[in-house]
């Protein structure tokens, strides 16, 4: 993989922390359709922060358990915080790769990758085709990334005009594809799985003041390769503290994709 971009903050961390309580709301007839349910042993293959890892640990109980592997010693400094703090003990975290994980062949009942393929873009089919050969028959391999071509903030601030061009154009830069997630059902046929669920939602929500999303995040790595000069970053900034005052707040739009592809028994 390319250097993974987006640097690990306190505030990036609560913003994961909001995402996984929203995945665990929104998704949770997904999950079950994947198996994470009582019992199930689930691989959260680019886990981050694991804040969706122990949301997951508590869907499969004290019978089941979560691996969650990320590739970034950060992430999995910032995860071993997460689940220290959520009290869960069926949490197991490793250091390592999407495209070779070192877990047992025919040893998980789920896969689960989100938001990694859109940072792995030259790697894609290797690292679905590697979570397939992970699973027992009839387990599964869960995908959730987006289309950031959809993306839109409603009532944002002008100074931010450029940051999703500016982002999509860096991604573009490493071989990423920012609409990964139109294609999740693709990779799961191309690694031999019966697809049995693709969908698309589109999330709307209030932008809450003090998150300010991965495009931040990303935007000392986005500085080094030149797509950004340190005036927009003071510019962004600048932009970003108006929205947090702004009495009436903005309105995201996310374009987020679901797909399950489940190995024949
Ligand atoms: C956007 S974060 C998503 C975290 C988590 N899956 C979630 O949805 O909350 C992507 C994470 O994937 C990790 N990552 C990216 N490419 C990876 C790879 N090839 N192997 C393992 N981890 C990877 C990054 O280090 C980062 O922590």
């Amino acid at each position: 993989m390319t250097e993974y971009a987006l640097a690990i903050s306190d505030a990036e961390i609560r913003r994961y922390l909001l995402m996984a309580e929203r995945a665990q709301a929104n998704e949770a007839s997904l999950w079950q359709k994947a198996g994470i349910c009582p019992d199930a042993v689930v691989a959260d293959i680019g886990c981050g922060p694991a804040a969706v890892s122990v949301r997951m640990a508590q869907a499969v109980g004290p019978a089941g358990r979560v691996v969650g592997m990320d590739a970034d010693a950060a992430a999995l400094a910032a995860a071993r915080r997460v689940v220290e703090q959520a009290g869960v003990a069926n949490v197991e975290l490793r250091l390592g790769r999407a495209t070779d994980t070192g877990l047992e062949p025919g040893s998980v009942d789920v896969a689960v990758l989100r938001h990694v393929l859109g940072h792995n873009g030259p790697d894609e089919q290797r690292i679905v085709d590697h979570l397939g050969g992970l699973l027992r028959p009839g387990g599964s391999v869960y995908l959730v990334d987006v289309d950031w071509t959809a993306a839109r903030l409603l009532g944002g601030d002008p100074g931010l005009a450029d940051l999703d061009e500016k982002y999509l154009r860096f991604n573009k830069s490493r071989g990423n594809d920012g609409q990964a997630g139109l294609r999740l059902g693709r990779l799961l046929s191309g690694a031999g799985l019966q697809v049995i669920a693709h969908e698309g939602h589109y999330t709307i929500s209030a932008a809450s003041p003090g998150v300010r999303g991965p495009v931040w995040a990303a935007r000392e790595s986005m500085l080094a390769e030149g797509i950004l000069s340190p005036e927009d970053i003071t510019r962004w900034d600048q932009a970003f503290q108006r929205m947090d005052a702004a009495e009436v707040r903005p309105t995201v739009f996310a374009a987020g994709f679901f797909a399950i592809g489940v190995k024949p028994r």
